[in-house]
């Protein structure tokens, strides 16, 4: 069964950037459903439980013809919003050296990066998240995703995400998106993100 546990953020130290009503209906009410729907869908396959949730995204080809869209659906939910979640620090902490040099290396600087992410994630259409994923070449870019599209569908590894669906933000931000995102990404555990990118740095370019 994938892992829906209670989360670990003190809400209070977040209610500048996330209201507390609205950190909880997001976690314990949408991150909660795409979980138990997932693994509900994936019990009526009769789907191994053996794969683990990035594995099934990697390989979405194994997944029963039937209900695949909804199985897609449910599983980039629990994966996108597990990863949102996870990005996010109660914390003030500031990002790694080497994660700099590295963003430097691929946006030029530090604040373009976090010019470009924002602009991004204001431009998404609709619902979506924007993403700082790792290409094949470990190569680090910006992606926008609709509805509950996950990066490893594309090839893509993500190792960091806001979430842009209105649930995220309306009730404290309502229109304001790029006031959310400014805010949000101020509250990213860059320590985390890089130690996804580490975690995924591929073997020919460690
Ligand atoms: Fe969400």
């Amino acid at each position: 069964m994938n892992e829906y546990e209670k989360i670990k953020l003190d809400y209070d130290s977040l209610e500048d950037i996330i209201d507390d009503k609205t950190l909880d209906l997001h976690y314990n009410v949408h991150y909660k459903k795409y979980t138990e729907k997932l693994n509900s869908l994936l019990q009526d396959e009769n789907f191994n439980y053996g794969y683990n949730p990035i594995f099934l995204a990697k390989n979405i080809d194994i997944l029963p013809i039937q209900n695949r869209d909804e199985i897609l659906y449910n599983l980039g939910g629990y994966l996108n919003h597990s990863l949102y979640f996870y990005n996010l620090t109660d914390k003030k902490k500031d990002a790694p050296n080497d994660l700099i040099e590295l963003i430097n290396k691929n946006f030029s600087s530090f604040e373009l990066f976090r010019e470009e992410f924002i602009n991004m994630a204001s431009d998404l259409k609709g619902s979506g998240y924007t993403f700082l994923v790792m290409d094949k070449n470990d190569k680090l870019r910006i992606v926008n995703m609709t509805n509950q599209d996950t990066p490893y569908y594309y090839g893509f590894i993500p190792i960091m995400t806001i979430d842009v669906w209105e649930h995220s933000y309306y009730l404290k931000y309502f229109y304001d998106r790029k006031k959310y995102l400014s805010n949000v990404f101020n509250i990213i555990d860059f320590e985390k993100v890089y130690g996804l990118y580490l975690a995924n740095k591929s073997a020919i370019s460690k």
